[in-house]
């Protein structure tokens, strides 16, 4: 019986990894039984009734552990509904959010098997500390991201009402 809820993320420095337990606290709340695991640990979909998939944007790609995780479930997530968000910009402007949106969408073009029931970006956390690479890339004067302050602009309301929303379209496809 495939009844459980996967919550699988990949994260740099933490902030996705929070946002991943925040949603799998609310869909937890829902009454929906979720695991909660980087994506670099998970072995088998098997168990697994539906999936989310949430990972971090760097330098316009999706984290490296979200990919390959597309890759190599294929033939388990092509069959399961699968809900999706990137963290991403690290200000709430709407066109960084649609630029944000434009890399996720175009990583996941990549997978032309892939048919998510819902794609999201959310707004991110920008490290007060970065270490290598990025610190490397981030120390050049022609970075955009040179002198970039830490900030977190991850809306909570938001990311726990998107969970609730998810709650109502996994149900009626897990058998509990
Ligand atoms: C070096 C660096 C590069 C980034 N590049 C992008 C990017 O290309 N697009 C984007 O939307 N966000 C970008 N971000 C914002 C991150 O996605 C955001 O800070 C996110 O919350 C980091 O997640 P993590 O703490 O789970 O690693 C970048 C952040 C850093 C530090």
């Amino acid at each position: 019986m495939e009844t459980k809820t996967l919550m699988a993320y990949a994260s740099k420095y933490g902030s996705t990894q929070e946002v991943a337990e925040a949603i799998a606290a609310t869909l937890s709340e829902r009454g929906l039984s979720v695991d909660l695991q980087p994506m670099r640990e998970v072995h088998t979909l098997a168990g697994y009734g539906a999936v989310v998939l949430g990972a971090p944007l760097y330098f316009g790609l999706w984290h490296k552990d979200a990919l390959n995780f597309l890759s190599r479930n294929e033939d388990a997530l092509a069959q399961r509904p699968v809900a999706i968000f990137a963290l991403g910009p690290n200000s709430i402007d709407e066109k960084e959010m649609q630029g944000s949106r434009a890399q996720l969408d175009t990583e996941l073009a990549k997978f032309p098997w892939l048919t998510p029931v819902v794609i999201e970006v959310f707004g991110g956390k920008f490290p007060a500390k970065l270490r290598f690479p990025e610190s490397l890339i981030a120390s050049l004067p022609a970075s955009p991201l040179h002198g970039m302050p830490s900030n977190d602009v991850r809306d909570w309301t938001a990311i726990r009402a998107w969970a609730n929303s998810l709650a109502q379209k996994f149900q009626p496809v897990i058998s509990r």
